[in-house]
């Protein structure tokens, strides 16, 4: 049986705001990543994926909170362990995280290699400079990067080769599981593939174990991840492959994302994608039942009403609806019939 690098086992955690009012970001998501495998997290604005981030690395700060739940890295159990305990032990060397936005983030003043020095110096006081300097070419190399780079200041780099750039520090030193959110958002269409492609070179050479890709585009995680899970306002609303989350999804904020009409044997190319009209739950009070219904043209009166449980289909694929498989694929195929007309 494959390792599981990552665990996490019905997680939830809150922000307070400064008027003391909880916001219900992460309600008891449930995951795992085994050694060698890629998970795609997917969802509008908003629907907690970068909290979900946060969460699953044990890294609390005021205004998150850790409510319940279980997270196991390689097999050791972290929930509840001291932010400065997570910091020195697990960010970089077991989690890795790439923030939202991080290429932003780099010091303009600072040379790459010497951020390079910064990281690896917090972790292991007596390396050489040297040592490092050889370190980090050999890793850029690898990777396609020119060992320049190392020794420009993040302005004179492009968007996409600071991007790249910021994936390469973060595996410098070998994470068990790598989380980039939103890696490819800024950028164009060509960068996006360039930092793609080297998401997946990371995998596929062993730099890192595992992986995790957030993104608010659904259709851009097929070709990247093995499977998929779907977020809506701080909860999972249904997990599967990416070949099924992407062409055949059942939940109808999935189906919704992945627009009204799919047309699986021509291809992604002629997937109309479409907007979900309205707009998501606000989480500090959270609807009493499904946190989709007041968007969901299939919903009916109960939705409103009871809370909905995640249903398992067979094959680890999961989808949280009070409607069969059958019922939705029903639907779905009278929607294309009229789309069709
Ligand atoms: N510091 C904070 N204090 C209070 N609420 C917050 C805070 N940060 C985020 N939230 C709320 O938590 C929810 C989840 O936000 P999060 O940033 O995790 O969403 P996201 O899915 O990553 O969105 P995006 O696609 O825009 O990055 C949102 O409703 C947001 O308003
Ligand atoms: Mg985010």
């Amino acid at each position: 049986m494959a390792n599981v690098m990552l665990e996490v086992k019905d997680l939830t955690t809150k922000y307070i705001t400064r008027f003391q009012e909880d916001v219900y970001a992460v309600d008891h998501v449930s995951l795992k990543v085994e050694e060698g495998k890629s998970l795609g997290i997917a969802g509008e604005s908003g629907c907690g994926k970068s909290t979900l981030a946060l969460s699953l690395m044990g890294y609390y700060f005021p205004p998150l909170y850790y409510t319940s739940g279980d997270i196991v890295i390689d097999g050791r159990n972290i929930s509840g362990m001291r932010p400065d305990e997570v910091r020195k032990s697990i960010l970089g060397r077991e989690i890795a995280y790439i923030p939202q936005a991080a290429m932003n983030a780099l010091n303009p003043t600072q040379k790459i290699i010497h951020f390079i020095e910064d990281v690896i110096q917090a972790h292991d006081l007596y390396v050489t400079k040297k040592d490092i300097y050889e370190r980090a070419r050999i890793l850029f190399e690898t990777l396609g990067l020119p060992a320049e780079v190392l020794q420009k200041y993040p302005v004179e780099l492009s968007g996409g080769m600071k991007q790249r750039t910021v994936i390469a520090v973060s595996v410098l030193l070998l994470p068990k599981v790598l989380i980039a959110d939103e890696p490819s958002s800024a950028l164009d269409v060509t960068s996006q593939k360039m930092v793609i492609k080297m998401l997946r070179q990371l995998m596929e050479i062993g730099l890192i174990s595992s992986m995790i890709f957030i993104t608010h585009e659904l259709p851009l995680l097929y070709n990247v991840t093995d499977d998929i899970m779907v977020m809506y306002a701080g909860q999972i609303v249904e997990k599967g492959t990416s070949e099924e989350a992407v062409f055949d999804p059942l939940h109808p904020y999935s189906k919704g994302l992945m627009g009204s009409i799919i047309v699986p044997e021509k291809g992604l190319r002629d997937v109309k994608l479409t907007a979900i009209p309205g707009v998501p739950p606000n989480l500090k009070k959270p609807p009493a039942g499904c946190r989709f219904a007041e968007r969901c043209k299939l919903a009916k009166p109960e939705c409103f009403a009871m809370t909905i449980p995640l249903r398992e289909v067979g094959g680890g694929r999961i989808y949280r609806c009070i409607l069969s498989e059958e019922e939705l694929r029903e639907a779905y195929a009278r929607e294309a019939d009229q789309h069709a007309r």
